[in-house]
């Protein structure tokens, strides 16, 4: 069976772990920390810096050759952005299979190169933006002629979970967002994206499968290689995610839109021996799809799906790795709901969790709980899920079944 090496340990690769195990495969996940979620459920583990070039080739082309070995498939799977990705762009070449490819993991890794590709290769629409590299520059990106105005949002081309992370409602704020983003970034680049502020309607994260060119030993029309779960609406604080739910109400032509700037996207990034699932997302605005980013793995919005139907989004990725097929995916009647369980304070101890008794006492709630070792404020330490006859009403049962969970931070 196959070996995958997963590069990132977090909640969302812990139920890629439990997806591929299910399947036989067997699994190493890494992370910079021992006891990380993935690890937990994973059948090795490894304690290391991906960022570190050095490091993440000698893991990855050590367990290469324990996998040609024992005669196993090999798979890289990155979890997180914050890897050296060139790396893996030589390992690639070098004959290891990347998912999805070493080319998406490497545009994803800093906002500017994917937007690039999708603003001016693929001319998507997407938010007027400028880059800069001193509050100077930021300066003239907002009110210069050729500017986003104001609002504007204000991020590190590197960070995540919206780190560093401001919208800039007055020129007087524009030191203090410069100053946050180059504060709150990760990697050594200080570079920002400025974005016009969109006044969406409401956002969403469109489940994007692209799958192998034979799956089962069936040889796919290239149509036939992308698939698409149901939109998910979310929405965010501090630009990072609360809550999602399914069904998202939007207009049939408008799923389209989406629909098409996904395929045209994860097609390019994927390349024709690519797989995997990637999140899309898109702000809509009236008729308005405009394009956001995008993970190409799992999103944290698709947590939804372990309640919303029968094959989650780490199922989906994991079948597309392997090459599986993926007959049909089978959605709950009404509406689906997640809510995520915060950390409210900062402790270095494992935690303890009240109230999960009375979130299950709930009906048709389950609450998942990630195992990690320490906290920090608002750090993401479980999800609650919920089903109801309406995605509104799932949604107020999420929301209550999490706050009924309270996190206890022990230093
Ligand atoms: N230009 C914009 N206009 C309005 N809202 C925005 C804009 N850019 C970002 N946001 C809000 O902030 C959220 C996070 O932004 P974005 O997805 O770019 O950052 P992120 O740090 O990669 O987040 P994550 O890793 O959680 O996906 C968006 O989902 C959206 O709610
Ligand atoms: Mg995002």
């Amino acid at each position: 069976m196959p070996l995958l090496l997963l590069l990132g340990s977090g909640e969302l690769g812990k139920e890629v772990v439990i997806s591929a195990k299910r399947l036989g495969c067997r699994v190493v996940a890494c992370d910079s920390y021992a006891g990380a979620p993935a690890m937990q459920v994973a059948d090795g583990f490894e304690v290391l810096n991906m960022l570190d070039g050095d490091a993440l080739e000698r893991a990855v082309r050590r367990h290469a050759a324990a996998a040609k070995r024992e005669g196993r498939a090999f798979y890289v799977v990155p979890e997180v952005e914050a890897i050296r990705t060139e790396r893996l762009v030589k390992l690639e070449r070098a004959g290891v299979s990347v998912v999805p490819s070493a080319r998406a993991t490497d545009l994803t890794m800093n906002r500017d190169a994917i937007r690039r590709l999708a603003a001016e290769e693929l001319r998507l629409p997407t938010a007027r933006h400028g880059y800069a590299e001193s509050a100077a520059e930021l300066r003239e990106r907002v009110m210069g002629k050729k500017g986003t105005g104001v609002p504007c949002v204000v991020k590190p081309v590197m960070s995540s979970s919206g780190k560093g992370q401001s919208v800039v409602r007055k020129e007087a704020e524009i030191d203090a967002a410069w100053a946050y983003a180059v504060g709150n970034m990760r990697g050594d680049t200080r570079r920002v994206i400025v974005e016009e502020f969109v006044d969406f309607d409401y956002e969403i994260t469109l489940l994007t499968v692209r799958q192998r060119a034979v799956v089962g030993g069936r040889k796919l029309k290239e149509k036939e290689r992308t698939l698409f779960v149901r939109p998910i609406g979310h929405r965010q604080e501090r630009g990072d995610y609360m809550e999602s739910w399914m069904p998202c109400a939007m207009k049939p032509g408008l799923v389209k839109k989406a629909q098409k700037m996904a395929a045209a996207v994860t097609r390019e990034i994927a390349g024709e021996t690519g797989a995997g699932l990637f999140g899309v997302e898109f702000f809509v605005r009236g008729k308005e799809v405009i394009f956001s980013e995008l993970s190409p793995r799992p999103h944290d919005t698709g947590m939804v799906t372990m309640i919303s139907q029968d094959l989650s989004e780490f199922d989906l990725h994991v079948r597309a790795v392997l090459g599986l097929p993926i007959a049909q995916i089978n959605y709950v009647k009404g509406g689906a709901a997640s809510a995520v369980i915060l950390a409210g304070a900062e402790g270095a101890g494992e935690p303890s969790y009240t109230g999960i008794g009375e979130a299950l006492a709930l009906e048709d709630v389950q609450v998942r709980v990630f195992g990690k070792p320490s906290t920090r404020k608002y750090r993401r330490m479980g999800v609650a899920l919920a089903t109801a006859a309406t995605a509104k009403k799932a949604r107020k049962l999420a929301v209550r079944a999490a706050g009924l969970v309270r996190v206890e931070a022990r230093v």
